[in-house]
């Protein structure tokens, strides 16, 4: 008896000590299982109580169980302190610092050309105009010969195009919404429409691009004059550009147009005198215009003995590029963020 209880309080110092200096969980545990568990050492022990006498027996009995209650008494006190130093550890770890500089979000903008097309809409909706926009593919009927332009037409060689089959192209101008706007509209008026969208054509150098945007416009009513034509566009030329700004008309061809006119707005830069920025002429061409010809009307199937138009085709490139002074269009599409951040 007296060897087992050496042995026992033996156990007791050895594992007391040993869960004591435990930096771990898992080797609790497992010191646990060492000398407490169903083959631990404790447990070994006390499998040689049969050889005890029936007196001194009960006692090492007690003697076991009181070792084996303090040292799990040891195990939960370590494993809560376990716990806490685990918690304390991840809080330290994941403090936040508020008085650090937070990583700062760049927002972006809206593009260049975006932003014109968004100006124009809102000029013409302040006009109760309505906004259309229609396919970038486009018949040959509605980009070409309902708007006058009957296949072989000579100024069809104006617009070097996208075929994709011999009835279908991507649009070259955005003048093929002026034959959908009135097909949808027929008979009713009055018509008073833009429309905004892309182009395409096979032209590739500093002021041209294969891409490239328009806005249409079209009006249709009764006694609709090319005064009205004039002082729309001298509304919105100095809505866009400023005040101070004057357009003047100059004659032009355009085959769904007659009269044709195209639309000089006066240089910003010199005021109208003469620079290099409007080849000494004080005049910047931003856009052709014209009245609506009365067979784009006929074949629309408006009765052109009553009813007039005029329409106007702007280029949104150009008009960015006089607004802010860009000599080169294709930084339009390069995605230079040096370049956009500018706006
Ligand atoms: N569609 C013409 C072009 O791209 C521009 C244009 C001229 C549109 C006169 C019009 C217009 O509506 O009346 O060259």
């Amino acid at each position: 008896m007296e060897q087992m209880l050496e042995d026992l309080k033996r156990i007791e110092a050895e594992a007391k000590s040993r869960f004591e200096q435990v930096g771990k969980q898992e080797e609790l545990n497992e010191l646990r299982v060492k000398y407490l568990g169903k083959k631990g050492e404790l447990t070994a022990i006390l499998k040689g109580m049969g050889k005890l006498s029936g007196e001194d027996r009960p006692k090492v009995g007690q003697i076991a169980n009181e070792i084996r209650q303090s040292l799990e008494e040891v195990i939960s006190a370590k494993t809560k302190e376990l716990k806490e130093a685990a918690l304390k550890r991840q809080i330290e770890e994941e403090k936040i610092d508020i008085s650090l500089a937070g990583t700062k979000l760049e927002a972006g903008h809206i593009h260049p050309l975006t932003r014109i097309i968004d100006e124009i809409k809102e000029i013409f909706l302040g006009m109760g105009y309505e906004i259309g926009e229609g396919p970038e593919i486009e018949n040959d009927y509605n980009n070409f010969e309902g708007l006058n332009l009957p296949k072989d037409h000579p100024a069809r060689d104006m617009q070097d195009s996208f075929y994709i089959t011999e009835d279908t192209l991507l649009r070259t101008h955005t003048s093929p919404m002026q034959v959908r706007t009135m097909a949808a509209k027929v008979p009713e008026y009055p018509v008073k429409v833009i429309c905004p969208g892309r182009v395409f054509r096979r032209d590739d150098d500093a002021t041209h691009s294969p891409m490239f945007h328009q806005v249409e416009g079209l009006v249709i009513d009764e006694n609709i004059s090319m005064a009205d034509l004039k002082g729309t566009l001298l509304k919105v030329m100095k809505q866009l550009f400023g005040e101070d700004r004057e357009i003047r008309l100059r004659p032009s061809y355009f085959p769904f147009t007659e009269p044709s006119t195209e639309v000089d707005v006066s240089c910003g830069i010199c005021g109208g005198k003469g620079c290099r920025t409007c080849s000494d002429t004080g005049w910047l061409e931003i856009l052709g215009a014209g009245m609506v010809h009365p067979n784009v009307l006929e074949m629309a199937g408006y009765d052109s003995s009553k009813l007039q138009g005029f329409a106007f085709g702007l280029g949104v490139e150009r008009i960015a590029m006089l607004k802010y002074g860009i000599d080169d269009l294709r930084v339009f599409y390069d995605n230079d963020i040096r370049f956009l951040g500018e706006f």
